[in-house]
C-alpha cells in the first residue's frame, strides 16, 4: 500500500527540482517492493563535525561557555541570558537552541511541542554493509546506516518510537531492533545501544525564527522532528539571514508563530494527551508493601506519600519525589535507562533526581531528606 505513496513522492520531488528516482530494488538483504532514492547525500559524524566547529567559533572572536546553565532571559533593547548562578551574559540578539526551549517567553511552546523517543542499536556483522543510508516508508520505522569505527564497521539500526515517558516497557524497543537486525543481517555482536528524544511540532515543520511576534531580538530553533543534522543547518541559514539581513525567503514556512488549520487537530490531540497523563498520574495509586529488586524502579506509597524508588547494584535505595518540577505531571520509570521520564513534555531525571534534560530547569525533590522526611527503607 506504500508503493503509490512512494511513486507520488518521487513525482512531487521532481516537480520541485529535487533529484530523486524510483527504484524497485535496493542493495539490502531483504525484499523491497519500491523505494525512492536521493543521490549525492552527505553523511557525516555529528560529534566530529562539532569538534571542528568549536575552535572556529572561538578563533573568530566568539565564546563557548561550558557547564553554564541558562535559566532565564531578559529582553529589552538587547538581551541578557541569566545563568544558574545569577550571572548574566549580554548579547544584542539571542537564539534559544536548547532542544526544548528552556525559556517560553509567552510563546506557549510547551503546548505546541511534544517529546518523542527513538532507539538505536549498533551491530557488527560478517558482511560489509551496502553503501547508502536507508529508512523504511512504513511504521514501525527502521533506519539503517554504517559508521566506521576503530573496531571496524558498525551498522546503526534505528527505529521504534513513543512519546517520552509513555512506554510501559522501554527494554522492549531495544529487543525489537535486535530481533529485526538478527532476522536480516549476519550479526556478530551488538556493542552499543542508545536512545534519544527530539521535539516534535504540530505540523511536522520546525519552529525557527522570532520567539514570539513581540520578540525583536530573541529567536528560537526547535522542533527538528528527528532530522536535527539537517534541520539545524536549515535553521542556521534562516536565522543568519533574519539577524544580518532582516529577512529570509524561508521565514514564513518556519515562522514559530504560524497558524495552520491542519495543525489544530494535532494540537487538540496532543494537549488532551498531556491532560490525561496529568490527571491519570495523580489518580493512579502508588504500590503498597512491595519488594524492590536490584535494578528495579517503582512508584511506592510511603506514609501516604507517593515516591519513586530505585535500588542500585549495591542495594542502595534511591528515593525521589516523582512530581515533575516543570508543571507537575507524575514521572514514569524508564527501566532501560534507569531514569524518571515525564510523559507530559519529556523532561528526564537520573534515578538520583538530577536533571538530564528539560523543559524542567531543576532536579527532583528528595522526600527522604528535610524535616518531613519519609523512610522508604521499610520496604527493603
Ligand atoms: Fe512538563 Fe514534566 S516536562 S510537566
Amino acid at each position: 500500500k506504500y508503493v503509490p505513496q512512494i511513486e507520488e513522492e518521487v513525482r512531487a520531488a521532481s516537480e520541485l527540482g529535487i533529484k530523486a528516482s524510483y527504484l524497485d530494488k535496493v542493495p539490502l538483504p531483504f525484499s523491497v517492493k519500491a523505494a525512492m532514492c536521493f543521490e549525492d547525500q552527505a553523511q557525516f559524524h555529528p560529534l566530529k563535525y562539532l569538534k571542528a566547529l568549536a575552535p572556529i567559533i572561538v578563533d573568530s572572536g566568539s565564546h563557548i561557555f561550558e557547564k553554564t546553565q541558562a535559566v532565564n532571559i531578559e529582553e529589552d533593547k538587547s538581551c541578557s541570558v541569566v545563568t544558574r548562578d545569577g550571572k548574566k551574559v549580554h548579547a544584542s540578539q539571542v537564539i534559544i537552541a536548547s532542544h526544548y526551549p528552556f525559556f517560553d517567553g509567552g510563546g506557549l511552546y510547551f503546548a505546541r511541542i511534544w517529546a518523542d523517543k527513538s532507539y538505536v542499536v549498533a551491530i557488527t556483522m560478517k558482511d560489509k554493509f551496502p553503501e547508502g543510508m536507508f529508512i523504511t516508508a512504513e511504521d514501525p520505522a527502521r533506519s539503517l546506516r554504517s559508521q566506521n569505527s576503530e573496531n571496524g564497521e558498525l551498522i546503526l539500526v534505528g527505529g521504534e518510537h513513543h512519546k517520552t515517558g509513555q512506554s510501559p516497557n522501554t527494554n522492549s524497543h531495544y529487543k525489537n531492533l535486535i530481533d529485526f537486525a538478527q532476522q536480516n543481517f549476519p550479526v556478530i555482536n551488538i556493542p552499543y545501544r542508545w536512545s534519544t528524544q527530539d521535539c516534535m511540532t504540530m505540523d511536522g515543520i520546525p519552529y525557527v525564527g522570532n520567539l514570539t511576534s513581540r520578540s525583536q531580538n530573541l529567536y528560537v530553533a526547535t522542533g527538528f522532528g528527528k532530522w536535527g543534522m539537517t534541520n539545524s543547518m536549515v535553521s542556521a541559514t534562516i536565522l543568519t539571514d533574519l539577524i544580518t539581513k532582516g529577512d529570509s525567503p524561508w521565514a514564513p514556512v518556519y515562522n514559530p508563530t504560524r497558524f495552520s488549520l491542519a495543525a489544530t487537530g494535532n494540537l487538540i490531540v496532543q494537549n488532551a494527551n498531556v491532560a490525561i497523563k496529568y490527571i491519570s498520574g495523580k489518580l493512579t495509586p502508588a504500590l503498597n508493601n512491595v519488594q524492590i529488586a536490584v535494578g528495579e524502579g517503582k512508584v511506592i506509597n510511603v506514609d501516604g506519600q507517593k515516591v519513586g524508588a530505585y535500588k542500585d547494584e549495591n542495594e542502595k535505595l534511591h528515593v525521589v519525589d516523582t512530581t515533575c518540577p516543570h508543571v507537575g505531571c507524575e514521572l514514569a520509570w524508564n527501566e532501560a535507562e534507569t531514569s524518571w521520564d515525564c510523559p507530559c513534555h519529556g523532561s528526564r531525571f537520573t534515578y538520583e533526581g538530577n536533571l538530564i534534560e528539560g523543559p524542567a530547569l531543576n532536579g527532583l525533590n528528595h522526600p527522604d531528606e528535610g524535616p518531613n522526611k519519609v523512610d522508604p527503607n521499610v520496604y527493603e
